[in-house]
């Protein structure tokens, strides 16, 4: 594994003369399973670039921008027991700092939920991500089903700004309790770790008033809300269509995403399902229409 420390080191990827297509991980750092398994999954696929950088342009006023967790060497112990090939581990100056500074502004799919709580926030990681791909130009790039809202801008941005790079989304991976991995649950004490597991709690009450054949998408809602009560506040319990992520019309059917948001304790939490309704019932599904099939 070899570690390249700020942009000009990167320099040296090309000399690697790494094989097959590249793939790449962007991620923030203070790894978990989580982020591991997009390495795992992109490893099947050609080397894996794996990126670390706590992005200041996504946090908004008053986030946890200095709090997040920075912890860079346990990070390169835990990549190091996978099949890594480069750790890009970029300075604040190699991404920003430009006079002039041009950014990318998340379209339509940017507007609601998270991007509706954290104004800005999508700009912020179309922004770096963008510049991450132009700097690491990867074939591949795989991103977690986790941030199901920023796996969809950013696939809305590869299409419309023509980016020659193949998107791939991961399921989440989650604690045996149900709690999806995040950096963030490292905020939670004991009391609040039980009460985070509100949110996968809300998404199975969701689901299942879906499978007990209601269609109307209040309910569901509803349903949702009423599991998130355990939380401190409720960012938003919604069900959206997929992949454009509107309002669901009169009766819920097709590829739909029920999404939670909440904050317990000191941490601000989200969690997801993708799932398809039809004639045969209740499934679910993927984010991305260009993710292979894992089964
Ligand atoms: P970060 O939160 O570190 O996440 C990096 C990648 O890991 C993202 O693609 C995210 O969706 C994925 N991930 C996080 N938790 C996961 C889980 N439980 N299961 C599967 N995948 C999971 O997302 C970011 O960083 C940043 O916004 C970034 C894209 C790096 C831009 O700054």
């Amino acid at each position: 594994m070899i570690v390249l420390r700020g942009a000009g080191e990167l320099a040296a990827l090309d000399g690697l003369r790494l094989p097959g297509p590249l793939v790449f991980v962007p991620t923030m750092g203070a790894l978990h399973e989580g982020h591991l398994s997009l390495v795992r999954q992109g490893a099947a696929l050609g080397p894996v670039v794996v990126s670390i950088f706590v992005n200041p342009t996504q946090f908004g006023p008053g986030e946890d921008f200095a709090a997040y967790p920075r912890t860079l060497d346990a990070d390169l112990a835990l990549l190091a027991n996978e099949p890594t090939a480069v750790v890009f581990v970029p300075e604040v100056g190699d991404m920003y700092g430009s006079a002039g500074e041009v950014t990318v502004r998340a379209g339509r799919r940017g507007e609601g939920l998270c991007g509706g709580a954290r104004p800005g926030h999508f700009d912020g990681v179309l922004t770096v991500v963008a510049k991450l791909f132009g700097m690491v130009r990867p074939d591949i790039a795989i991103f977690g089903s986790k941030d199901a809202q920023q796996c969809l801008v950013i696939d809305q941005m590869v299409r419309d700004l023509r980016l020659p790079v193949t998107l791939l989304d991961a399921e989440t991976v989650r604690e045996q309790d149900g709690l999806a991995m995040s950096s963030r649950n490292r905020y939670l004490g004991v009391a609040d770790r039980a009460r985070a597991l509100c949110l996968s709690r809300a998404l199975a009450a969701g689901r299942a008033v879906l499978e007990g054949g209601v269609r109307d998408a209040g309910l569901v809602e509803a349903a949702m809300g009423e599991a998130l009560a355990a939380a401190d506040a409720i960012d938003y319990a919604v069900v959206r269509s997929l992949p454009d992520l509107t309002s669901c019309e009169s009766s819920l059917a097709g590829a739909l995403l029920l999404a939670v948001a909440a904050r317990v304790g000191p941490a601000r939490l989200i969690d997801n399902v993708a799932l398809r309704v039809d004639s045969a019932g209740v499934t679910e599904t993927r984010l991305l229409a260009s993710a292979p099939a894992t089964d």
